[in-house]
């Protein structure tokens, strides 16, 4: 091929009133002019690994719903930090998987609870090169699988759980976690938590929003994840996936309230979200591409359905096009290994 195959070699056999003035085509012609005309290009130091950490694992265990995913043993969480660090991407985000649940998810203030032990582990092993930030959130230490405190009838206690979170806010910056992911979805959870860490000192620990976070069947492979006990759902607090007004809403109260960065979740079905979000907000906007996005891509690459890699990599393309300026995702070192690559 010389210098393009949409030259318009042909159209002296064309009508000059059709032949086309404008042809966007010129531009895609080679590997050169496409590289050179990429508008969005995805970083690894804009990936965010998310990890799970099993209390008393002697060894990593697979996820079953999440291929090449695993609950990690403290020996293997350490070298996967390692690697993620090589990888270059920017920071992990932490996730504990206890032995013992109880109605109101005690492991997580307790300093020697497992999501806190394994944020002093990563915080020694790469707290210089990568951001360790937690997940803020009961529902894996509680015995009914929710993301914050039930009352006497048995609903989601919103006000209850806001003082829950304040102290595990505490713990985790106590433990060094440099961002908490305020993902439970409770009504002035930033604003709470934020109260709680200025007052103690920890001024300087930031807070992620998970703001615009959706009620999705797309968390289903998360459930096995964290051994999660839930029955039921979680559309008291967390948002219709119908709504794309109330999405816009909440990033803005997560920004009043003081969050340090909002988050969109899920990503695939949320771009439009995603999109407005990132047209408004003042402060970073990432998105969470979540297990269930994760699994359908595996799963149809393990039936030679899609090209895992192209898929993969469209993905993150497409998430970071509409807005993201970071994403978590079970690819993140995956990925930026394979890019340093070439
Ligand atoms: C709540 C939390 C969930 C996820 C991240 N944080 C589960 C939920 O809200 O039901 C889901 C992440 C994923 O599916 O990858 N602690």
């Amino acid at each position: 091929m010389t210098s393009s195959d949409a030259a318009p070699s042909g159209s002296e056999g064309l009508p000059e009133g059709i032949r086309p003035r404008i042809r966007p085509r010129r531009l895609r012609a080679t590997p050169a002019l496409r590289r050179l005309t990429q508008q969005t290009r995805v970083h690894p130091a804009e990936l965010i690994l998310p990890m799970f950490v099993r209390e008393g694992a002697k060894e990593p265990l697979p996820i079953g719903s999440m291929p090449g995913v695993v609950q990690h043993s403290l020996d293997s969480f350490r070298s996967e930090l390692q690697r993620a660090a090589r990888a270059g991407v920017g920071g992990v985000m932490l996730f504990g998987v206890p032995e013992h649940k109880d109605a109101t998810g005690t492991g997580a203030t307790d300093p020697d609870g497992i999501l806190n032990q394994a944020t002093r582990i990563a915080v020694a092993e790469v707290g210089d090169a990568l951001v360790v930030q937690t997940d803020l959130c009961l529902d894996e230490f509680t015995d009914h699988g929710h993301c914050g405190v039930l009352d006497a009838d048995g609903r989601v206690d919103n006000d209850a759980s806001l003082v829950r979170y304040r102290d595990m806010g505490l713990a985790q910056a106590d433990a060094g976690s440099a961002l908490l992911g305020l993902s439970g979805m409770m009504d002035g959870q930033v604003r709470a938590v934020r109260d709680a860490l200025d007052a103690s000192g920890h001024t300087g620990t930031a807070i992620l929003g998970y703001a615009a976070k959706y009620a999705s069947a797309f968390y289903g492979p998360f459930r096995e994840a964290v051994d999660s006990s839930l029955t039921g759902d979680r559309r008291t607090y967390q948002l219709d996936p119908a709504n794309r007004r109330e999405g816009g809403r909440e990033v803005l109260l997560d920004v009043e309230e003081g969050a340090d960065v909002v988050m969109v979740k899920p990503a695939m079905s949320y771009l439009d979200v995603l999109a407005d979000a990132a047209a408004t907000s003042p402060v970073p906007v990432w998105a969470y591409q979540v297990s269930g996005e994760y699994a359908m891509v595996e799963a149809a690459a393990a039936h030679g359905w899609i090209d895992r890699e192209r898929a993969i990599d469209e993905t993150l393309t497409g998430i970071r096009r509409a807005g993201a300026e970071a994403v978590l995702t079970y690819w993140a070192v995956e990925a930026a290994e394979r890019w340093a690559r070439g």
